[in-house]
């Protein structure tokens, strides 16, 4: 697989109908950690592609991998997106920094480039297709939303009909195999981290995962395409799963709810988007609410499909290789028939999202306070709340806590504005009956 193109074989003497495979696609590959490998793995099978460089920030490093010649690696990237006789570039080092110029230089010498970098689309997606349509390239991105679950391409192509009402995402799988834990074995947060750091499913530094930067680079790519606006990250309210404990975990089941980080993109009314990333309660008859451990599922809404949901592996090297692969073969099958692929990834757009701000949003509420133990603190707490028309679905006191004596006290609203519930809290928050906060979640 790893082959010395002759450039003589280089051009293409297929028609449109007629692919020519004994002529081989020469290959540039940057990166080859966990979503390289499995790309390797995938294309060792195939003799129409060959791998001419691949770039490693360490050639020190030890690779086991069967068939691997050192003399393809380089510490150089630059030079794998500089040598004319690659044609096409896989991206899978990731990051911005030193991705972005790669690939746009990739683009400048005409070469196709395949990533997986949800970081580099949703911060730079539209300038980077613009410079693909430009230089008549293909930039592909399968793997960068949900790694193995085929999303991208059904929502632009197999969706292209309807008018997409939502979408709601489990997105990640570090904290999506976290929240399952801590339903499952009562395990608290730094259990679980500690666990998915064992498995294999969070990184040394979690940050991006248990924090949501991670979904909320998917929910805005996703968001980009069923929506077609540019999305700045800026905007995208974003939270983590940081301060969920098991506790409320436990209470949230109890009222038959499940506890997820979701990545949530819907059209609000005056054309503004409504578009973030937080832990929600998730009813248990919800298909999301069924998606447990390290899987992904995307929820999608639309206006003549219905309710489509997409499950599978969301990360790890075999899924992520798969679709990085597929993107691949999608544009060497035109260049094996000697045609210029198709731009059919291209996210089209029309100027830049007006973002709903959080508090604008409407959402129901579960709250959990601590309280003094006494008769009348349900009664104020309806009091404050109904002084801001918030209207509650259910109060339950849940126990006392041994440590300090205080009651937990449970409720959920209907419906409402963030901003509302905020003064409600606040005024709830004023009283000296109540000694607490303990959490304040969104409903899905
Ligand atoms: N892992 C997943 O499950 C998954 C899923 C979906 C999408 N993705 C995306 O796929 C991309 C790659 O992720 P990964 O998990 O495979 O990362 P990784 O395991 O950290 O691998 C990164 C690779 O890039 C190489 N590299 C880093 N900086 C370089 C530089 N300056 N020049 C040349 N090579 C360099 C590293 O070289 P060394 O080997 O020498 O360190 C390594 O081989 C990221 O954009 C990520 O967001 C990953």
């Amino acid at each position: 697989m790893l082959d010395t193109p002759n450039s003589s074989t280089l051009a293409h003497t297929a028609t449109s109908d007629s692919p020519d495979f004994s002529v081989p696609i020469v290959l540039g590959m940057i990166g080859l950690g966990t979503v390289g490998t499995g790309v390797y793995k995938i294309l060792s099978r195939r003799t129409d592609l060959v791998f001419h460089q691949i770039a490693v920030r360490s050639l020190k490093k030890e690779r086991d991998l069967p068939g691997l010649d050192s003399e393809r690696l380089t510490d150089n990237a630059k030079s794998i997106v500089s040598d004319p006789a690659i044609q096409v570039v896989i991206e899978v080092m990731g990051g911005v920094d030193e991705a972005r110029p790669l690939v746009i230089e990739a683009f400048k010498n005409g070469k196709h480039v395949i990533t997986a970098n949800k970081e580099l689309i949703a911060k730079h997606g539209a300038e980077l297709f613009d410079l693909a349509k430009a230089r008549n390239v293909r930039l592909m991105f399968e793997g960068a939303v949900a790694a193995g679950i085929p999303i991208i391409m059904p929502l632009k192509l197999s969706l292209a009909a309807n008018n997409i009402l939502e979408i709601a995402g489990i997105l990640n799988g570090t904290t999506n195999y976290m929240l399952t834990q801590m339903a499952e074995e009562n395990w608290n947060y730094e259990e679980a981290l500690l666990q998915a750091q064992k498995k294999g499913f969070a990184e040394a530094d979690p940050t991006s995962d248990v924090g949501g930067h991670d979904a909320a680079y998917k929910i805005s790519i996703l968001a980009s395409i069923a929506f077609k606006k540019r999305i700045d990250m800026k905007h995208v309210y974003c939270k983590g799963i940081t301060s969920v404990t098991a506790t409320d975990i436990q209470l949230a089941e109890s009222l038959g709810y499940t506890i997820k980080l979701i990545g949530l993109c819907r059209q609000a009314e005056a054309g503004q988007l409504d578009i973030r990333v937080h832990p929600v309660l998730v009813e248990h008859d919800h298909p999301l609410a069924s998606i447990k451990n390290e899987n992904n599922a995307i929820w999608i809404k639309g206006d003549a499909v219905g309710d489509v949901m997409f499950y599978g592996k969301g990360a790890g090297e075999m899924p992520t290789a798969s679709a990085v692969c597929a993107d691949l073969l999608a544009v060497t099958t035109d260049l094996h028939k000697g045609n210029d692929p198709i731009p059919s990834m291209e996210i089209e757009t029309t100027g830049f999202a007006n973002i709903l701000p959080v508090t604008e949003t409407k959402n129901k509420y579960f709250v959990r306070l601590h309280t003094a133990d006494h008769p009348g603190v349900i009664g104020l707490i309806g009091t404050a709340c109904g002084e801001f028309g918030v209207s509650l679905e259910s109060i339950v006191q849940h126990g006392i806590h041994e440590e300090d004596g205080t009651a937990s006290i449970v409720f959920i609203t209907h419906e409402l504005a963030e901003k509302q519930m905020l003064k409600a809290l606040d005024k709830i928050k004023a009283d000296p009956a109540i000694q607490k906060l303990g959490c304040v979640l969104r409903i899905l």
